[in-house]
C-alpha cells in the first residue's frame, strides 16, 4: 500500500500531521527501515517521499462487549448497553430473557475491559434497612471486596455487603463543593465513606453514621486508607444520635426513606445549617412531594426553611429520578 516514508527523527512530527491532514490509513502499525519509518496512507500527500510498502494489520480492539458476545440474533438489541463499574468488578442489569445467557455476557465484559477481574448480575432491587441488593456471579472471580477510586479517594468496600452506587459520584463532588473549610459535618447514612472521606479533606469534623456494621467497618478501614483522621464512624440507628450533633451540614443519602428522618436531620443541624436531601419523584413532578413534607417538619419543630437548590441527581426507574434539595434550617 501506499506510504510515506521519513527520517526516524522526523517520524513523531509526521504521525501527528498525517492525522491532522486525515490521511493516515487506520489499522495498521507503522513500520521501521533502517533510519527511516514509514507511515500507511489513504492517499498521496504532498511534500513527502512517498513508496509502496506491505503493513502488518494491527489488532482491533473492540470497544463494546456487545460487539463479541455471542448471544441469539433476536436477544441482541436487549443487551444493556452500560453497566457499572466499582474497583474491578461489574455489575450489570439483565433482562429475564438474557439471563441464561449470562455467562458469555460476563465473559464478553472481562474479554473487552481488562481491568474488570469479576461480572456478577443485579439479582433484585436494592432492599431492606442495609440497602443492599442480592448479586448472581456470572463470570471470573468469585469475588465481591473491591478497592474503589472516585473524587481521588480510595474506598474498600464489598459489593454484596454494603450499599455503593458509582452513579453518585458527580454528586458527592458537588457537596464537596458547597462545604467550607472548618464545617462540622454529618453524614446521617454514611455507607463506606464516599461523602464523609471526601468532605472530610475541607471539615474540622465529620461525624458518620451507619446501622449496617459491615459498612462501618469498611469505613473505618477507608479512614485509614485516606489518612481521614478528623471522620468519626459511629455504628448505630442514626435515630439514637440525631439531636446530640450541632452540625453546620447533614447529608441525608437515603433516598427511600429520608423524609422519614426529618426531625432527626432537622434536630442535628445548626440554625443557618444546611441539608443535603435525596429522594425519588416521579418525573411529571419531582419535588413538590418533599417540599411539603420537608415544611411540615420544619413547622412542627417551630424552624423555618429556606430552599436553595433542586435536583435531578440520576434516572431511577422509568420516569422516575433521584432528586436532591438543598435547603437551610432557621431556628
Ligand atoms: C443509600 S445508602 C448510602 C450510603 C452512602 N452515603 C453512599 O453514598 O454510598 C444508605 C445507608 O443508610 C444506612 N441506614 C439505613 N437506615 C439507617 C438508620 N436508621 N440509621 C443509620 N443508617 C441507616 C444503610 O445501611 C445504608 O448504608
Amino acid at each position: 500500500m501506499l506510504a510515506v516514508k521519513v527520517p526516524k527523527r522526523d517520524a513523531e512530527k509526521t504521525r501527528r500531521k498525517l492525522i491532522e491532514l486525515g490521511v493516515l490509513a487506520k489499522g495498521y502499525s507503522p513500520k521501521r527501515e533502517g533510519d527511516f519509518v514509514l507511515f500507511p496512507v489513504i492517499e498521496p500527500v504532498e511534500g513527502f517521499e512517498l513508496v509502496e510498502a506491505e503493513f502488518e494489520r494491527t489488532e482491533m480492539r473492540p470497544h463494546s462487549y456487545r460487539e463479541v458476545v455471542e448471544v441469539p440474533e433476536e436477544l441482541r438489541p436487549l443487551l444493556p448497553s452500560s453497566f457499572d463499574i466499582i474497583g474491578d468488578i461489574a455489575i450489570i442489569e439483565l433482562p429475564e430473557e438474557l439471563m441464561k445467557h449470562g455467562k458469555a455476557i460476563g465473559e464478553a465484559i472481562l474479554k473487552v475491559h481488562r481491568h474488570i477481574k469479576a461480572v456478577f448480575a443485579k439479582g433484585s432491587k436494592v432492599s431492606g434497612e442495609y440497602r443492599v441488593r442480592e448479586l448472581i456471579h456470572l463470570a471470573g472471580e468469585r469475588r465481591t471486596e473491591t478497592l474503589h477510586r472516585e473524587n481521588r479517594i480510595r474506598l474498600k468496600l464489598d459489593v454484596a455487603k454494603v450499599y455503593f452506587s458509582p452513579r453518585l459520584a458527580t454528586e458527592r463532588m458537588r457537596v464537596f463543593e458547597k462545604t467550607l473549610p472548618g464545617e462540622i459535618v454529618f453524614d446521617m447514612f454514611a455507607g463506606v465513606g464516599p461523602y464523609s472521606i471526601l468532605l472530610a479533606k475541607k471539615a474540622k469534623l465529620v461525624f458518620a453514621c451507619d446501622i449496617n456494621p459491615w459498612a462501618i467497618r469498611y469505613l473505618e478501614e477507608n479512614i485509614r486508607l485516606n489518612k481521614a483522621f478528623n471522620v468519626v464512624p459511629i455504628l448505630g440507628d442514626v435515630r439514637k444520635i440525631a439531636g446530640k450533633i450541632e452540625a453546620d451540614r447533614v447529608i441525608m443519602n437515603l433516598p427511600k426513606f429520608a423524609d422519614r428522618f426529618l426531625r432527626e436531620a432537622m434536630l442535628s443541624v445548626k440554625s443557618g445549617g444546611i441539608v443535603h436531601y435525596y429522594g425519588f419523584g416521579p418525573e411529571e413532578d419531582l419535588f413538590s412531594e418533599h417540599e411539603r413534607k420537608i415544611k411540615d417538619a420544619a413547622r412542627e419543630l417551630g424552624f423555618e426553611v429556606e430552599f436553595l437548590d433542586e435536583r435531578r441527581v440520576r434516572p431511577y426507574a422509568p420516569r422516575q429520578f433521584n432528586i436532591a434539595i438543598y435547603f437551610r434550617v432557621l431556628k
